[in-house]
């Protein structure tokens, strides 16, 4: 049997009703796990329910809207309620609300915070407690995206969110590593609703809807595939093959997998008994500028 079967594991998804959720679900499901697929539309979360049992799968829904502690509570319960206990918590469920900063609302700024942030944190903790009292490990995978790893162009609330989502990774990695609990972030890229939002992709995430193949090129230059590209590392993720692997950010789309740094020190000074204004302006000039980074995606080669 591969290290990466979930026979007898129970996973919460959520925000499973579909895309890259309802992907997550099904392949934790084709590999053994029992998923509670959390959705705040009620008919996609049944929908999802139905085609993994309909396979010979199990599942079961959890409705409600990720943020407030309660639906958290609620879902762990369902977990244990419907499966007996809980090895792994998927905190995938999203919104975006994009808007240059000048034109942000303070609403678009909170919904995005409380279903992202606040939404994994309040399901982190409670399936971290639930996890520490079953006292045999388990495993937390949040979504963080390229937009948190760089910056994006009108995506203040989003880019700030997914970016504190892998301190969150890192960060639960320190606090449950003594509980064999593992925290890991995945950054993935999809053609889904959501990525046909943005301009660039609105006319090939229509092509694949039709059917079309994703282009090669797509695949590999722009790590966009289909959610069931992104799935697999979820499942690794959730497996036992991972045991030793904790505070990461990896990426995963189309054909590309990707393991990020963590923000490292590019350079460092010192000047005795503190700095002046001139003397930060002389570090920068003379040795910092040349190793400065550009904010925004790397810029591939053609
Ligand atoms: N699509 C991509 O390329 C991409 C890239 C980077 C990160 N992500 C992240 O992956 C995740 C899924 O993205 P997607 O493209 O599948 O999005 P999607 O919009 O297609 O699906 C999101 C799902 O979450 C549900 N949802 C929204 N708010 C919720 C809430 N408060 N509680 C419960 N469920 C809620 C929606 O109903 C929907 O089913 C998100 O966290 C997103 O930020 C996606």
């Amino acid at each position: 049997m591969s290290a990466s079967q979930l026979d007898g594991r129970v996973v919460i998804v959520t925000g499973a009703g579909r895309s890259l959720g309802r992907a997550y679900a099904n392949a934790l499901a084709d590999a053994g796990a029992s998923v509670v697929v959390n959705d705040v539309d009620p008919a996609t979360a049944e929908e999802a329910v139905a085609e993994i049992t309909g396979r010979g799968g199990r599942a079961i829904a959890s409705v409600g809207p990720v943020g407030p502690a309660e639906t958290a509570e609620q879902l762990v319960r369902d977990a244990v309620e419907g499966f007996g206990r809980l090895d792994a918590l998927v905190a995938n469920a999203g919104v975006l609300r994009d808007r240059v900063l000048w034109k942000m609302s303070d609403d678009d700024f909170d919904a995005v915070v409380a279903t992202h942030l606040r939404g994994t944190f309040t399901t982190g903790r409670e399936a971290a407690k639930r996890m520490r009292e079953q006292g045999e490990g388990g495993r937390i995978v949040v979504i963080g995206s390229p937009a948190g790893q760089f910056g994006s162009f009108g995506q203040t609330n989003y880019a700030a969110v997914k970016a504190g989502l892998v301190a969150m990774a890192r960060t639960w990695s320190l606090e449950l590593a003594r509980d064999r609990i593992t925290a890991n972030a995945v950054i993935p890229t999809a053609l889904s609703p959501m990525t046909a939002t943005i301009p660039a992709y609105t006319e090939l995430y229509e092509r694949f809807v039709a059917g079309e193949p994703i282009p090669a090129e797509v695949r590999r230059e722009s790590a966009l595939g289909s959610p069931e590209d992104v799935a697999p590392l979820v499942v690794w993720l959730a497996s036992e093959a991972s045991a030793d692997v904790t505070g990461q950010a990896i990426g995963i789309g189309g054909d590309r997998l990707t393991l990020y740094s963590h923000p490292a020190v590019l350079g460092e000074e010192y000047s005795d008994g503190g700095w002046d204004a001139d003397g930060i302006d002389a570090a920068w000039r003379e040795r910092f500028a040349a190793q400065a980074q550009h904010s925004g995606p790397p810029k591939r080669d053609a």
